[in-house]
């Protein structure tokens, strides 16, 4: 079984996705990080991501890479990203991962590369998936389809304590929220997979409620498909 959780960035995706996998014991791909770990392997190999004449060389790395996730002794989610053996853990959620994944996730053969590898990915188990266009392009007929939102000013404060948390040094709310209107409206607009709800997605707008009222509903969801 594949439940497809899509959203913006902020909407609670990440922490959702990961206990709803707990809960059920499901496998959970975060395949935004598998984005940013082709954006931070481009970046050290000297490639501007908005320079159209890097497109093809970044598209042989996510061609060529292979993206894999390592687990902590004792843990039951992956803690680790590796692409090619090498840790980038930390690097993938660095403001220089923020600032040019839009633009890597934004070329047609890139998505098709990292689709590929999750259809592959979400295959092998039942798996919980989150990104932006899981329900649409990589998973249509997922048997579970939840569309996260929240407001704007909401995600960027999420965002704000998660860098404190993580010891990212950007933690100041208002240049995070301009960054999440600015990659929303990128995101949204491109013409490959623009972040998009599904028609037969499940829409939960979690700016009221707490992590474990939305985990509540979709493994509710989640019975209501199994029975
Ligand atoms: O969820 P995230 O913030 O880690 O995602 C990073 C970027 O990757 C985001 O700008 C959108 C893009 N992305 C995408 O285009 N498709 C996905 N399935 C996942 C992420």
């Amino acid at each position: 079984m594949i439940i497809a959780i899509d959203g913006p960035a902020g909407s609670g995706k990440s922490t959702i996705a990961k206990l709803t996998a707990v809960r059920l014991g499901f496998a959970y791909l975060d395949t935004g990080a598998m984005y940013r770990a082709i954006t931070i392997r481009a970046l050290e190999d000297g490639l501007d991501p908005e320079d159209t004449q890097a497109a093809w060389a970044i598209v042989e790395i996510a061609q060529a890479a292979l993206i894999s996730f390592g687990y902590t002794e004792g843990e039951a989610l992956p803690t680790q990203v590796f692409i090619d053996g090498r840790d980038v853990t930390f690097e993938i959620r660095t403001p220089l991962a923020d600032r040019y994944v839009s633009a890597v996730s934004a070329l047609p053969a890139v998505r098709a590369a990292l689709s590929k590898q999750q259809r592959r990915l979400g295959a092998e188990r039942d798996t919980v998936m989150e990104g932006r266009d899981i329900g649409t392009v990589v998973f249509p007929h997922a048997e579970l389809k939840v569309f996260l939102t929240a407001s704007p000013q909401e995600r960027a404060r999420r965002r704000a304590q998660q860098n404190v948390k993580r010891g990212v040094d950007q933690t100041d709310e208002a240049v995070i929220l301009a960054e999440i209107m600015r990659r929303d409206a990128y995101d949204s607009s491109r013409e490959v997979a623009p972040l998009a709800m599904a028609s037969d997605a499940i829409l939960l707008d979690t700016t009221e409620l707490t992590i474990d009222e939305v985990v509540d509903r979709i493994a509710v969801l989640v019975n209501e498909k199994r029975t």
